[in-house]
């Protein structure tokens, strides 16, 4: 075993946004950039608002409840250096999206 476990696939993802799925337990956001897929811990560390449902604008996902913005690659949020979230390894194969627990 690799980890990484089917979460969704590329067409169930709009550019620019996310898609929240639940693997073992784990409420993660799925979020698609460009030809990139990124996945992070769906609670915003501010009040939980929900990253998955946040519009991705470049390398950055901005919750939708209060507009902190995180980075895609690393979970850290740039307006407040004590808050982050964790990400997720993803790999791609066809269609699939298989994200790294
Ligand atoms: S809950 Fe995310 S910015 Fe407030």
């Amino acid at each position: 075993m690799d980890g990484f476990v089917k979460a969704l696939q590329m067409s169930e993802i709009i550019q620019g946004r996310g898609k929240i799925v639940i693997l073992n337990g784990h409420e993660i956001a799925v979020l698609k950039s460009g030809e990139k897929v990124y996945a992070l811990d769906n609670s915003c560390p501010h009040k939980g608002g929900p990253l998955g449902e946040g519009v991705v604008m470049g390398n950055m996902v901005i919750c939708p409840w209060h507009g902190w913005p995180f980075d895609v690659n690393n979970g850290h949020c740039s307006i407040n250096p004590r808050a982050s979230v964790s990400c997720y390894e993803v790999k791609i194969e066809g269609d699939d999206i298989f994200i790294k627990l």
